[in-house]
C-alpha cells in the first residue's frame, strides 16, 4: 500500500489546477442510467472513485468511454441503451457509498431495483432512510431483505409528490431529484440541500430534457417528463479541493493561483479564512491565496449544510488552525464521528481536546513529524497538510483514501515546491 512522506517547512509558491468535484461527478455519471442516449462529462476528476463508479455503471449496461470524441482524458462518454442488470452487489456497494446513487435512476427507468444497503463508514452510521423515504413518496415500495434495498414502481410507474426532507441531506436530495425526474406529475422538494453539487445535478438534468426549477433554492420544483435525452455537461470546479489547497498555502506560507477555482462556492470558507490573516483575491483564472510574514490567527468554525462551513474541509480546518496563534473552536454538526484525525494530529505535536461534537485547538509555534495514518479521505489530507508544517518527515500512510479524492495531490503540491513524495510498497 502506498504512502505519502512530506518533508515540511517549505513555503508553497505557484500555480495548482482545480479538478472537477469529486461529489458532482458520480452522481452526474449515475444519470447515464436515466437514458438510453449518450451523457458527456466535461472536466471529470481522475479519481479511484469516479474510476469505480464508471465499473458499477458497466455492470449495469453503461457503455463507458473516458478520452473520446476529442474531450481529451478528463472527459467520459457515458451511454445505457438498453440496462443488463437493476442488481448492485455489496460486494460494489460497499467500496463506495456513492454507488448507492444507482438506486433512484434504476427504479425510475426499468420500475426495479435492487442495490445493497451501504452501511456504516469511519465518519459515522450514515443511514440512507431519506433515500428510502423519497422513493416511497413518490410510489415505490421498498423492502429490506438480507442487506438489500428491493425497490420497484407500481405499474403505472412512479407519481409525483411533495417530498419534505427533516434535515438536510445532499444524497437523498439527489436521489429525489433523478427519480422524479422520470415521474408522472409534479413533485416539490422541501429543504432540499442547496450544496452546488445538488445544484450541478439539477443543471445537468436539465439539459436531458428534465424540468427543474428553483435549482440553487432549498425548494426544488420538478415536471415529471416521459423521457430524458442526451446532454454535454462539465462538472463543476472541486469547492472541497479548492479549500484544502487554500488550507495548504494558509498552513504553509506562500503565494500560489489555484487556476479554476470558484470563490462563490466557498464564500463562508473565504470569511474565515480572512479572519485568520490569509490573504485571498479573485483573478481572471480563479483565486490567488497569499500569507507572508505573519503567523496565522486563530479562528472559530461550525460546520453546517451550504452555504455553511463545509463538513469536508473541517479536518484540513483543524490541521491550519493547529499552528494559529490562540485557541479555535471547531464544531461538527453534520456527522457524528468525525474526529478521528485528532489523535493523528495530535501526534504531530497539535494540542486538540474532543469534547462531545467540539474541539478546542490551541495552536502551537510548530509541528513535528511523525507516521500516521486516517481513516477517511478528508482526515489524511488534513495529515498532509499538517506535514506541510511539521519539522522533519511526517509518513502518511493508506494513502488509497487520498486517491479516492484528490487527483494527483503530490504532484500538485510538488509543482508548488512542497517536499513531498509518494513511496510505493
Ligand atoms: C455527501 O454525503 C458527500 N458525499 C459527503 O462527502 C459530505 O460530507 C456530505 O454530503 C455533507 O456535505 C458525496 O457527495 C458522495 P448527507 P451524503 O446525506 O450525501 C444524515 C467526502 O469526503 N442522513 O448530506 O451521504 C447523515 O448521516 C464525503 O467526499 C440520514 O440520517 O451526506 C448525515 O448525518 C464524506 N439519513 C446528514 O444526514 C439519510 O437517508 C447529512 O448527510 C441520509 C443522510
Amino acid at each position: 500500500m502506498d504512502s505519502i512522506s512530506i518533508r515540511g517547512g517549505a513555503r508553497l509558491n505557484g500555480q495548482i489546477p482545480i479538478s472537477g468535484a469529486k461529489n458532482a461527478a458520480l452522481p452526474l455519471m449515475a444519470l447515464s442510467l436515466l437514458t438510453p442516449r449518450e451523457l458527456f462529462l466535461e472536466n471529470l476528476p481522475s479519481l479511484a472513485d469516479t474510476r469505480f463508479m464508471g465499473e458499477l455503471l458497466a455492470t449495469l449496461g453503461v457503455e463507458v468511454a473516458y478520452g473520446v470524441n476529442g474531450g481529451g482524458p478528463s472527459s467520459v462518454r457515458l451511454q445505457a441503451p438498453k440496462l443488463v442488470s437493476t442488481f448492485a452487489p455489496y460486494d460494489l456497494v460497499r467500496k463506495m457509498r456513492a454507488s448507492f446513487y444507482v438506486l433512484g435512476p434504476l427504479l425510475a427507468r426499468a420500475g426495479e431495483a435492487k442495490v445493497s444497503l451501504p452501511g456504516g463508514c469511519a465518519i459515522g452510521t450514515r443511514p440512507v432512510d431519506l433515500h428510502l423515504m423519497a422513493l416511497e413518496k413518490l410510489g415505490a415500495s421498498i423492502e429490506l431483505e438480507d442487506g438489500y434495498v428491493l425497490a420497484a414502481a407500481p405499474s403505472g410507474g412512479l407519481t409525483g409528490a411533495e417530498i419534505e426532507f427533516p434535515f438536510v441531506t445532499v444524497g437523498a436530495t439527489v436521489t429525489a431529484l433523478m427519480t422524479a425526474t422520470l415521474a408522472h406529475g409534479h413533485t416539490t422538494l422541501l429543504n432540499a440541500a442547496r450544496e452546488p453539487e445538488v445544484t450541478d445535478v439539477a443543471d445537468c438534468l436539465n439539459a436531458m430534457g428534465a424540468k427543474i426549477s428553483g435549482i440553487g433554492t432549498s425548494t426544488l420544483e420538478i415536471e415529471g417528463v416521459a423521457a430524458l435525452k442526451g446532454a454535454t455537461h462539465r462538472v463543476l470546479p472541486d469547492r472541497i479541493e479548492t479549500g484544502t489547497y487554500a488550507m495548504a498555502v494558509a498552513i504553509a506560507g506562500g503565494e500560489v493561483d489555484l487556476l479554476g477555482a470558484r470563490g462563490d462556492l466557498i464564500e463562508s470558507v473565504i470569511d474565515v479564512l480572512l479572519e485568520a490573516g490569509v490573504e485571498i483575491s479573485e483573478t481572471n483564472e480563479g483565486l490567488r491565496i497569499a500569507r507572508n510574514g505573519h503567523r496565522a490567527s486563530a479562528a472559530n468554525v461550525t460546520t453546517e449544510p451550504f452555504p455553511g462551513f463545509p463538513t469536508d474541509l473541517q479536518a484540513q480546518f483543524m490541521a491550519f488552525m493547529a499552528t494559529a496563534e490562540g485557541e479555535s473552536t471547531i464544531k461538527e454538526t453534520i456527522f457524528e464521528n468525525r474526529f478521528m484525525h485528532v489523535p493523528e494530529l495530535s501526534r504531530l505535536g497539535a494540542d486538540i481536546i474532543v469534547e462531545g461534537q467540539s474541539a478546542r485547538v490551541k495552536g502551537v509555534p510548530k509541528l513535528k513529524g511523525a507516521p500516521v495514518m486516517a481513516t477517511d479521505l478528508r482526515a489524511s489530507v488534513s495529515l498532509v497538510l499538517a506535514g506541510l508544517a511539521a519539522e522533519g518527515e511526517t509518513m502518511v500512510n493508506r494513502v488509497y483514501h487520498l486517491d479516492r479524492g484528490f487527483e494527483r495531490i503530490e504532484e500538485k503540491l510538488g509543482a508548488c515546491g512542497a517536499d513531498i513524495t509518494r513511496v510505493s510498497s
